[in-house]
């Protein structure tokens, strides 16, 4: 999701991916900026898994900037040849690896499926092709090999301008794109949802098992059920769907996650573009709406398919933002949505079983000063029984975080009839708190952050991270000791320890990881160690991963020529020990892409990528020219390679001559 493009551009990334639009929290939740004197007083850095030092300090702020930025280091634990940072139009990777486009949008998935024709497209073929935009990467082991098992993709949304020939005219000198058509949109739905695909890695390389029986195409069409507390609630009811629970597909699903028993979890993010039109006067959903945006009006959906029109249907936009399961084992199964883990833009769901055998999932809210959330089920994970586990995600207790000044969190429960969420306040039962479930974290008074991207668990040591992507519109009396820069262009990742180390806990306590952005520009105040190079730095983290040694991965959305004069990638950042804070840098992508994915296979021996709109926003990056056309690659591109990552594609990093990754 750039942040940084030139703002003039008509194009899909400039009008879903800034996040600003109405649904921007309003509240007049305490953003700890009455802390700011405050908020340099202390100094209690986590180290290690769980310990705490607490060092009192009277020292300014600049001072410690200062000793943020010497934080010492001995060296990055990660043993790779760090790519040198750039801007091309091919992607990189450490010396001794390779990267290998697995699949690209428009691959078949099937044995029936065409092959990619980008003239000659059709919804029919999309439904049995790889789909656009490749966000969340999951792998599930088949008979716990790390060589063989399922992948499942999310895609989150499309650029119609890079997808079809054509389509973009320059009018006064800017470029415009063609209205829409009905086939247009049901290309545009096909090429939405999710994959689901066998692979098999053969000769120390993975292919794609097109006869694969779980294979399976998701879109925004699919038959879904909607379950827990909001099923059936009125709000839901549509003309089409007048029992409240069954629902024609999944939009913007960005990442996701496996769950210990083996599903997919898709979030569904940025759901308001998808709509159009104007609610009846006096609809009792406009505040709704208002506070997440809806109607934002990018795609022209409605104009063909009524329900995304709310004068036509009021009640479908309450249908999305929802977390989705997928019972991968049965490519005939109604995904459902998951009411349970709350409605809002849903960035991930990456989970971990607890001590007493609970699940929790990580959940963040991408806008600018929306919050960090989690859910713990109320039932335990049963290991030895998969059909056991399928319905935990109906039940449990939602959490909004609230970070203080002191380094301590509580995890705030959004249950109805609990504290202010009652019928006094808008809140008649669980099902409106979870509909509205920002407005029910508004009257909490949650932390407003700094867009919130993946929250991930991280088992072996104890530890769950935080990206923040950024927040450019945080004003310098809006800084809190959990968002510590105002008009934070970089971002930065914060890391949560549980009490007790038990993800379950209700409290817990944190420390800022990372302020990311370049650390020899002192006005940024980013804090890598002194051993992060000139490559290894970066801006936006988005995504990340955890390798089977505990290591941290951090991918990026938004650097580019302008933002950081290097494309975005996959960086190695070490967080334990005197190398915390080290990063370096393993993989980037090409020019106009973001970094998706990543994760590792359980042996650590591949790790999955995903390349996101590679091309777009050539406008940024002179050598291209503009716009970025899909179908001029090849002669804008003069050293255009077959094998280059030039659609948004699955890329499939492994050492050569195998091993585990960065070893
Ligand atoms: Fe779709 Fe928040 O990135
Ligand atoms: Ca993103
Ligand atoms: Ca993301």
């Amino acid at each position: 999701m750039n942040q940084h493009h030139a703002p003039a551009s008509p194009f899909r990334t400039s009008l879903l991916e800034e996040n600003t639009g109405p649904g921007t929290n309003v509240t007049a939740n305490p953003t700890m900026g009455e802390m700011i004197a405050a908020r340099f007083s202390r100094r209690g850095f986590l180290r290690g898994s769980l310990a705490v030092t607490a060092i009192a300090a009277t020292v300014s702020p600049i001072a410690l900037i200062t000793a943020d930025n010497a934080r010492a280091a001995s060296g990055s634990s990660f043993t790779f040849d760090e790519v040198e940072a750039g801007v091309d139009a091919d992607h990189h990777v450490a010396a001794g690896y390779d990267a290998d486009v697995l699949l690209r949008w428009g691959d078949p998935v099937f044995t029936d499926a065409p092959e990619f024709d980008p003239a000659n497209q059709s919804a029919e073929a999309q439904e049995r092709q790889f789909g656009y935009n490749n966000d969340y990467v999951g792998y599930i082991p088949i008979e716990g090999s790390s060589e063989h098992g399922l992948l499942v993709v999310n895609h989150e949304y499309t650029n119609e301008h890079l997808m079809f020939p054509g389509i973009v005219s320059i009018v006064d000198g800017k470029p415009e794109i063609a209205a829409a058509d009905a086939k247009r949109v049901a290309i545009e739905m096909a090429a939405h949802g999710g994959t689901v695909v066998e692979i098999r890695k053969e000769g120390g390389k993975w292919q794609v098992v097109r006869d694969g029986r779980l294979n399976r195409r998701i879109t925004a069409k699919t038959p879904m059920e909607v379950t827990g507390p909001a099923a059936g609630h009125d709000r839901l009811k549509t003309s089409a769907d007048p029992t409240g629970t069954q629902v024609l597909g999944t939009i913007n699903n960005c990442a996701g996650g496996v769950t210990p028993w083996g599903t997919y979890v898709m979030a569904e993010e940025n759901f308001h573009g998808y709509f159009q039109g104007e609610l009846p006067a006096g609809h009792r959903e406009a505040a709704n709406y208002e506070r997440y945006g809806v109607p934002e009006g990018s795609y022209q959906w409605g104009n063909f398919e009524p329900r995304f029109d709310l004068s036509k249907e009021p009640n479908e936009p309450n249908r999305f933002g929802w977390i989705v399961e997928v019972d991968v084992n049965d490519p005939a199964s109604k995904p459902k949505k998951r009411t349970a883990l709350g409605r809002f833009k849903h960035e991930g769901a990456e989970s971990i079983v607890a001590r007493d055998g609970r699940v929790v999932f990580y959940l963040g809210d991408d806008e600018r000063f929306d919050y960090v959330y989690k859910f713990v089920t109320a039932g335990t994970f049963n290991a030895g029984d998969r059909a056991a586990n399928m319905n935990l995600l109906d039940d449990g207790t939602l959490y909004v975080a609230k970070f203080a000044e002191n380094g301590s969190m509580v995890w705030m429960p959004l249950v109805h009839g609990q504290g202010t969420l009652t019928a006094e306040n808008g809140f008649e039962s669980q099902a409106d708190v979870l509909i509205e479930t920002r407005k029910a974290a508004d009257l909490l008074g949650a932390t407003k952050m700094d867009r919130p991207e993946d929250i991930q668990p991280n088992g072996t040591t104890g530890t769950v991270y935080v990206m923040l992507t950024n927040n450019t519109k945080r004003k310098a009396d809006q800084v809190d000791a959990a968002n510590p820069r105002a008009e934070n262009a970089f971002g930065h990742i914060i890391e949560i320890v549980e009490e007790g180390g038990d993800f379950a806990a209700t409290t817990g306590r944190w420390e800022v990881l990372l302020k990311c952005g370049d650390p020899s520009v002192a006005e940024v105040g980013a804090t890598f160690s002194t051993a992060t190079t000139a490559n290894g730095w970066f801006g936006m983290p988005d995504n990340c991963a955890v390798d089977s040694a505990g290591r941290l991965w951090v991918s990026t959305d938004g650097n580019g020529p302008k933002a950081t004069g290097r494309t975005d990638g996959l960086w190695a950042v070490d967080t334990q020990g005197d190398a915390r804070a080290t990063s370096k840098l393993f993989y980037r992508v090409p020019v106009g892409a973001e970094m998706c994915g990543p994760l590792f296979t359980p042996d650590d021996t591949t790790a999955f990528v995903a390349v996101q709109h590679p091309a777009d926003e050539g406008e940024n990056w002179k050598e291209f020219g503009r716009p970025s056309y899909y179908d001029d690659l090849s002669t804008r591109w003069p050293d255009f390679k077959p094998d280059m990552p030039t659609r948004p594609s699955v890329v499939a990093i492994t050492k050569q001559g195998g091993g585990k990754i960065a070893v």
